[in-house]
């Protein structure tokens, strides 16, 4: 284990997983500090996804060290991550189809105590916790609706609301605008806006560069696998190498 710095809440060392011949994610280090919002973006193939998943531990490193909140781990379980106080959404929606909303937000909220969850289920703390969740994300009406009749933006809306049920400090977003229509665009970029004012660290990954822009207090550009630029979001876009990255994709 490495300890380090209270105010980073991610950080890679020389992280590496290679595809056969294609570098998805090369010796990447970067650094992502506690609180605020931070942008993913980079050409398509760039390796943001896979950042992603191996940040989260959903894919194992070949190589490098990631430190979560201060903890270094050369191995990173998915099931371990909330326990160092990370969680993730998918580019694909995952949830469980053939249950209600509420029952998709329940499940979180109880199935890391295995055979507790039978009588947690029905504890007032967490009935309000899954109403107070599901008023957020704005799906309270629907919470009797099956996972699969819901739209695809209210599905985006319930795994926001599946991530925020997991109760830790830092949530990787991978793509949560794409495909959105306008309303429901607005509504996820409030959710954001909301978990960072309370003080929660936020992730995500995007290709639309007026969101970034909007909500992003940094910014980190990939480019093939590798940090291509990292910082304050003006100065980064403008940069030439940027640019060029962008234009030459
Ligand atoms: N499971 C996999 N098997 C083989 N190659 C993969 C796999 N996952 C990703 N890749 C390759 O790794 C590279 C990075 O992919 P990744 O999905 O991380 O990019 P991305 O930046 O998220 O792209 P996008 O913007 O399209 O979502 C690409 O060349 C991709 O084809
Ligand atoms: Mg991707």
């Amino acid at each position: 284990m490495i300890e380090n710095g209270e105010a980073l809440a991610l950080q890679t060392e020389g992280i590496s997983k290679h595809f056969g011949a294609v570098r998805a994610v090369d010796e990447l280090s970067l650094s992502i500090p506690r609180r605020g919002t931070t942008s993913i973006v980079g050409p398509n193939g760039s390796g943001k996804s896979t950042l992603v998943n191996l940040l989260s531990g959903v894919l194992p490193l070949d190589g490098g060290i990631v430190i979560i909140d201060g903890v270094g781990l050369r191995v990173v379980h998915a099931y371990e991550t909330p326990d160092h106080g990370l969680t993730r959404t998918f580019q694909e929606v995952r949830l469980f189809d053939q249950i209600t909303v509420w029952d998709n937000i329940m499940v979180v909220l109880t199935e890391r105590k295995l055979f507790p969850s039978l009588f947690e289920r029905v504890r007032p703390a967490n009935r309000r916790k899954a109403q107070a969740i599901l008023e957020s994300v704005g799906m309270w009406e629907k919470r009797d609706s099956l996972a699969m009749e819901l739209s695809y933006g209210q599905r985006k809306l319930l795994e926001i609301g599946r991530a925020m049920a997991m109760d830790v400090q830092t949530y990787l977003f991978d793509e949560p605008f794409a495909g959105l229509f306008p309303q429901m665009l607005e509504r996820v970029k409030d959710i954001m806006k909301q978990m960072r004012a309370d003080g929660y660290t936020i992730v995500f990954v995007s290709h639309n560069m007026d969101i970034v822009r909007e909500l992003s207090d940094r910014i980190i550009v990939l480019d093939s696998g590798t940090l291509l630029a990292a910082g304050d979001v003006e100065p980064v876009l403008g940069s030439p190498e940027v640019i060029e990255a962008y234009l030459g994709a």
